[in-house]
């Protein structure tokens, strides 16, 4: 079960995320934005970064763009593979509360504990995602993850008008 973070905290932090939303000119100053201010405010938030499908590519391929954090093997990542993979194939957030229990998962730092995935849909289609990693197990809860859904949300409708 995962441990509630401090609504005061998250409902501060959403009201930035409107402020950076409003000053941000492109969905990339947005996104850069988005993971400065989530690893920087969210203490449980220890790698947070975007993934974007790369144009044109066949099969489709995740491709690492902004991110806090330490530096990730991970730069590519293909749909059969990974949390991101599972994310980006399904169109679904997933959590996981622990990732030495789920096969699905790749190894980006030996500290990691927790994980969650959150498509990011530009015209109902999935354009990339933003992930988050935790050092602690159990980190994402209900209003992590409605966070984290709102923050997609902003950067999918910036990238419609791309
Ligand atoms: N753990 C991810 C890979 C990306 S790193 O977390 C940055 C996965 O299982 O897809």
């Amino acid at each position: 079960m995962a441990t509630t973070s401090n609504p005061r905290k998250v409902d501060e932090v959403r009201m930035e995320v409107d402020r950076l939303n409003a000053e941000a000119r492109t969905a990339n100053q947005l996104m850069e934005g988005i993971t400065v201010l989530l690893n920087k405010e969210m203490l449980k938030y220890n790698w947070v970064g975007f993934y974007l499908l790369e144009p044109g590519a066949d099969p489709p391929m995740l491709v690492l763009g902004h991110y806090q954090g330490a530096m990730t093997p991970h730069t590519r990542i293909p749909l059969n593979m990974g949390i991101c993979g599972a994310a980006a194939s399904s169109g679904k957030t997933v959590v996981v509360d622990d990732v030495k229990k789920d096969v699905r998962y790749l190894a980006c730092s030996l500290e990691t504990k927790s994980e969650i995935v959150v498509p990011i849909f530009v015209r109902g289609e999935v354009r990339g995602e933003l992930d988050i990693d935790s050092h602690f197990l159990a980190a994402f809860a209900d209003e992590d993850r409605e966070l984290i859904e709102y923050c997609a949300q902003l950067v999918g409708k910036r990238l419609e008008r791309v």
